[in-house]
């Protein structure tokens, strides 16, 4: 994609002659491979990108997905596909499109130390440039095509999170319910899921991060579910917690004040605020109720072609948010030994605020044991 190798270019300071990607084997595979390159489909292992200052982009593929990329390059007149069918062809053939190039970037957070040893032993004349942070602060702002697949990304979990409360039934373990609900993001139209999904039943729900697990769902538990789809490789994050049966005061105020911090930290988003600022919002609210300090992670990140996808605010965080960003907006309160309540949501930072990706009804939901 012509503009969004300019849009990288643009960022690197000085100019580098070419800009090499290169995918190892899945999971090592860099997405901005997919950010220059939009193709559909495909794995891409052990393939390579090289994209030059004017925007063109040369894309070695293997056979195995030589079908995709021939028709993704078919679209774009800007992208020569090259099929390589073993290392050696590779090797000669990223040699003869660098010529004798010398200032050649890479993006030194995803490229694997064995391929830089490879490139670095195949190109002796390389002056290597860190072309890391120009990628991320590319990729950040997201252009309409991605925003449309953000969008139906974030329609299908919000479809499963609006199911959930029918799927519930007591007994079931919390590895039941996260199969159910890739099975329903897939069948919605996912390309998969764009994270272990995160079932949480009662005390586990304190734990942000916790792996379901074989626990059985009793009255009377909190239940936080943390899911996400992929669409055509763009990804949603979004997050609702429920309550199973028997009503518990206590959480049912949790909840109220966590869906309080989300709509404070949202009334905070336009262009040129600071990160901290969305993050401080929501923190206030939450250390002014009887739950100070249980607010224990960053209230958001960015969201991509991964689900962090390079950028993330908390309390220290100055860089300003920009028109375009796709981020997630998730505060939660977390009791150890009780449950936890998180709500999150995708937005897109808009010139004057904010639009949703993410649409589940956000509000305290009981669902009858
Ligand atoms: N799903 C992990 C997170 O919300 O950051
Ligand atoms: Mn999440
Ligand atoms: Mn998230």
């Amino acid at each position: 994609m012509k503009a969004r190798v300019e849009k990288i270019f643009r960022r690197l300071d000085p100019q580098p002659d070419a800009l090499i990607l290169a995918n190892a084997v899945d999971p090592h595979l860099d997405q901005t491979f997919f950010y220059v390159f939009d193709v559909p489909s495909g794995l891409f292992e052990g393939s390579v990108a090289v994209a030059h200052p004017d925007g063109r982009l040369d894309v070695l593929s293997s056979p195995l997905e030589a079908e995709s990329a021939r028709a993704a390059a078919k679209r774009d007149p800007s992208v020569t596909v090259h099929v390589v069918a073993r290392g050696d062809e590779t090797d000669q053939t990223v040699k003869k499109l660098v010529g004798s190039s010398t200032n050649l970037a890479l993006d030194y957070r995803e490229l694997t130390h064995e391929w830089f040893a490879r490139l670095d032993k195949l190109l002796p004349q390389a002056k290597w440039v860190d072309g890391s942070n120009a990628i991320r602060g590319a990729r950040v702002t997201k252009d309409a095509g991605e925003i449309e697949k953000l969008r139906r990304a974030a329609e299908i979990g919000s479809e499963v999170g609006r199911e959930i409360p029918s799927i519930l039934r007591a007994g079931m373990t919390e590895t039941e319910l996260a199969a159910e609900m890739e099975f329903r993001m897939n069948r919605h139209g996912a390309n998969g899921r764009s994270f272990s999904t995160i079932v949480a039943f009662g005390a586990h729900g304190a734990e942000p991060h916790y792996q379901p697990s074989a626990s059985a769902l009793a009255s009377g538990d909190s239940i936080v579910c943390d899911f996400g789809a992929y669409y055509q490789r763009y990804a949603s994050d979004i997050t609702r917690s429920y309550h199973f049966g028997r009503r518990d005061d206590e959480l049912k105020k949790v909840h109220e004040t966590v869906e309080a911090a989300q709509r404070a930290a949202l009334d905070a988003v336009r262009p040129g605020v600071p990160g901290k600022e969305i993050h401080l919002a929501a923190e206030r609210v939450i250390d002014a109720s009887p739950w100070k300090g249980r607010l224990i992670h960053g209230v958001g990140h960015s969201i991509g072609l991964v689900v962090h996808d390079g950028w993330g605010y908390g309390p220290q965080v100055d860089d300003p948010l920009e028109e375009g960003m796709a981020i997630t907006v998730e505060p939660g309160i977390y009791l150890p030994g009780k449950g936890g309540v998180r709500i999150e949501d995708d937005i897109v930072v808009t010139r004057d605020g904010f639009e949703f990706l993410t649409t589940a009804p956000r509000g305290y939901i009981e669902v009858p044991a």
